[in-house]
């Protein structure tokens, strides 16, 4: 099901947004060159918002501890995060974000 999100011009590029969707708490990120990504909100090393962190080309950094994850894979790209964030599918229509949920 596509959720719609916001326009796209509602985040700028570097930034990122929390939506809450079925009580699931989902980072919508504007990387520095303007792509739109969606991951889960909740850093897999502690109960840190993603959201609050640092968007650049590819990554989103949690600002506790500097542990960056690849927003297009969820992957952890540095310590001290090991683990992967679920990741979700995104697209725009008419300058609006959509999130597909549940991820396929
Ligand atoms: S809580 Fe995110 S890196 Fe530690």
């Amino acid at each position: 099901m596509a959720v719609k999100i916001c326009p796209v011009e509602d985040i700028k590029p570097g930034r990122a947004i929390k939506v809450t969707i079925d009580g699931h708490a989902i980072a919508i990120a504007r990387t520095k060159t303007g792509d739109v990504k969606a991951i889960d909100d909740k850093c897999s090393h502690g109960e840190i918002s993603l959201s609050e962190g640092f968007v650049d080309d590819t990554t989103i950094e949690c600002w506790a501890h500097g542990a960056k994850f690849d927003l297009s894979s969820g992957q952890p790209l540095s310590l001290p995060a090991y683990e992967p964030v679920a990741v979700f599918d995104t697209f725009i229509e008419d300058g609006v974000i959509f999130l597909e949920y549940p991820p396929a």
